[in-house]
């Protein structure tokens, strides 16, 4: 090893002893015949001290390096005057007073700097992530990853789960997320696909007999990204057999509850996790993973609206329309421009419009007030608690486009009153989901989870009925306002899976030619079973307090699911195309 210690472990108690150092410049500067160089490894940095008149060999290799250069050093540790010493440094208090120096390697002047926290253009980091990951912050985020994943496997292993490695070439399963294909050189026209997830597998283990399994497993999802998605991703997959749903949430949440305090400072807002059913959900927060670090739900004011005279508003309620408010606290006191601001954002995404009630010491001021008699005035203040300087923003239209509008107005009046704390984790679960979705474009069902997912006992003989009121067996982790895991308890009887791909629009013989091995699995003695499954990426992004995922994954994807440093995706050759038996465009 050129190394015999690491460069960020040093400490006042390694005064007096010989080191070897290896590392990168990270600063250089020179200051009354001196030049210091902070050395950079993995660990750290620790500041060298180069004096001609100790070493001149030594001094000139100093002389000559320049940031990002790879240098062996070796030295004496000696305590820094108190004076001189950097408090902001866990080496501050020691430097190493080289004798010996070597470069191994220079560099070029890096495309960006790596020794200061400053924006990027995040195409250039990309293409050149070898050097992005040099960069504290990154590597830190990477570090923080390994150690969640060790604390995972750590954790379940000594809960009895084994770890067990699935394929990566599957067959293809619609109705999902679509899914990448890989042609088959050996089988003209046929293929392979990659895995949105290991879920039939899991399963198939659970009727295998092993009980409780996990694998750290890569997915691939053919999706438009987005700042917490990826074409390939990471999960925490597992399963257990003999077991319900209140199992899988308790360990699910002592998992999760040691991750944070272990890895972490951050704080957990509610333990244990607070439980939300689906309906309440939606109706509170207009959609399914709600940022619970700060309150202001949505008020429903459908019933109070309907009592005005106010036509624009009533018509639309009575057109099976909603009326829903959040609270603006103090946005009493926006400017007219300011408000004009929030309306073109709820316009933006999609609303007709936005009505505005103002509580002021002075009295009320709304471009409705004068439909609104007194009592629905104060019927509205007291539904959503506002107080004088209070402003209540109200969208009326159809369900779907209310929720989605209001729960995005919600968490724009979370950023601008900044109360969503980067510290806090405020993990939640969300229940009793639908099982089904009507996809009306192809006439029949479609599961609001996966195929495999078992409906509520209570809600059975709905399948007979009105699926669509049938909830399932189904349980999503929530953090921060992102869907950090779902899961659900499986069907594990042949009968009632065949009904569930009936509903969801399958002939028998187009679920046996799809999901044939499973059925038949089902019936070789099949325990009950359920099981979740976490994404990494997501998990670590909330315990780094990261804003995207690919802030936590070495090598990711652009936005537009490109790799800029190896230029993915490519041509190939034709010579390639022939033998997979495809033919170019
Ligand atoms: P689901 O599809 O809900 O469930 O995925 C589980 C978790 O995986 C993460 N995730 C993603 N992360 C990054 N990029 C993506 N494109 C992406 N898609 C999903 C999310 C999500 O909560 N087999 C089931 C689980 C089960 O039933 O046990 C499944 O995959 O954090």
């Amino acid at each position: 090893m050129l190394k015999t210690h690491n460069c960020g472990d040093l400490r006042l108690h390694d005064a007096g002893v010989e080191v070897n150092l290896a590392g990168w410049v990270h600063r250089r500067r020179a200051h009354g015949g001196l030049i210091f160089i902070d050395l950079r490894d993995r660990t750290g940095i620790v500041q060298l001290v180069f004096n001609p008149e100790i070493s001149p060999a030594a001094h000139q290799v100093a002389e000559e390096a320049r940031p990002e250069y790879v240098l062996v050093v070796k030295g004496e540790v000696v305590k820094r005057p108190p004076e001189t010493a950097n408090p902001n440094l866990a080496t501050g208090e020691v430097e190493v007073a080289v004798r010996e120096a070597q470069v191994l390697n220079p560099a070029k002047t890096p495309p960006f700097y790596i020794n200061e926290e400053v924006d990027i253009d995040e195409f250039l980091r990309l293409r050149y992530r070898y050097l992005d990951l040099r960069r504290e912050r990154m590597r830190d985020n990477i570090l923080l990853r390994s150690r969640t994943v060790q604390f995972i496997r750590d954790w379940l292993r000594a809960r009895g789960f084994v770890e067990i490695e699935t394929p990566i070439l599957v067959k293809e399963t619609p109705g999902g997320a679509r899914e990448f294909l890989v042609p088959s050189r050996l089988y003209p026209g046929q293929y392979y696909a990659l895995p949105q997830s290991p879920q039939q597998f899991k399963q198939l283990l659970m009727v295998a007999g092993f009980e409780r399994y996990f694998q750290i497993a890569r997915c691939f999802r053919d999706e438009d990204q987005r700042a917490d998605r990826q074409p390939e991703f990471t999960q925490l997959d597992l399963e257990m057999s003999f077991v319900d749903q209140e199992d899988i949430l308790q360990l699910t949440e002592g998992l999760f509850t040691g991750l944070a305090e272990c890895l972490t400072d951050k704080r957990i807002l509610a333990k244990p996790f607070p439980r939300l059913t689906y309906a309440e959900a939606m109706a509170r927060y207009g959609c399914d993973k709600p940022d619970l670090r700060f309150g202001l739900p949505l008020s429903d004011l459908s019933d109070i609206v309907l009592a005005s005279s106010f036509a624009p508003l009533t018509s639309v309620i009575e057109q099976g329309g909603q009326a829903v408010a959040v609270r603006y606290p103090g946005g009493a006191s926006l400017t007219r421009r300011e408000l004009d601001d929030l309306t073109r954002f709820a316009t933006g995404l999609g609303a007709r419009g936005m009505l505005t009630v103002a509580f002021t010491p002075g009295g009320v001021r709304s471009p409705i007030a004068r439909h609104l008699g007194e009592g629905q005035v104060q019927a509205i203040r007291e539904r959503l608690e506002a107080g004088d300087g209070d402003l209540v923003l109200m969208v009326a239209d159809q369900p779907a486009k209310v929720a989605e509008v209001m729960a995005e107005m919600r968490l724009e009046i979370g950023r601008r009153l900044d109360l969503m704390d980067r510290n806090v984790l405020a993990f939640a679960w969300v229940l009793e989901m639908p099982m089904f979705e009507w996809n009306a474009d192809e006439g029949h069902y479609q599961a609001k989870h996966h195929h495999f997912t078992s409906p509520m006992d209570e809600d059975l003989p709905l399948l007979d009925t009105d699926p669509s009121r049938v909830r399932a067996k189904q349980y999503d982790i929530v953090c921060n306002g992102y869907e950090v895991g779902g899961g659900s308890i499986r069907i594990h009887k042949r009968e009632l899976q065949e009904k569930v791909f009936r509903l969801l629009g399958m002939t028998d013989e187009d679920a046996g030619a799809m999901f044939g091995h499973l059925l038949e699995a089902f019936e070789y003695g099949t325990p009950p079973h359920g099981g979740i499954a976490p994404g990494i990426d997501r998990l670590v992004m909330l315990l780094a307090g990261a804003d995207n995922i690919r802030e936590v994954m070495a090598f990711p994807k652009t936005q537009s699911a490109q790799d800029p440093m190896t230029g993915t995706p490519a041509p190939v050759t034709k010579g390639r195309l022939k033998e997979l038996h495809l033919r170019p465009e």
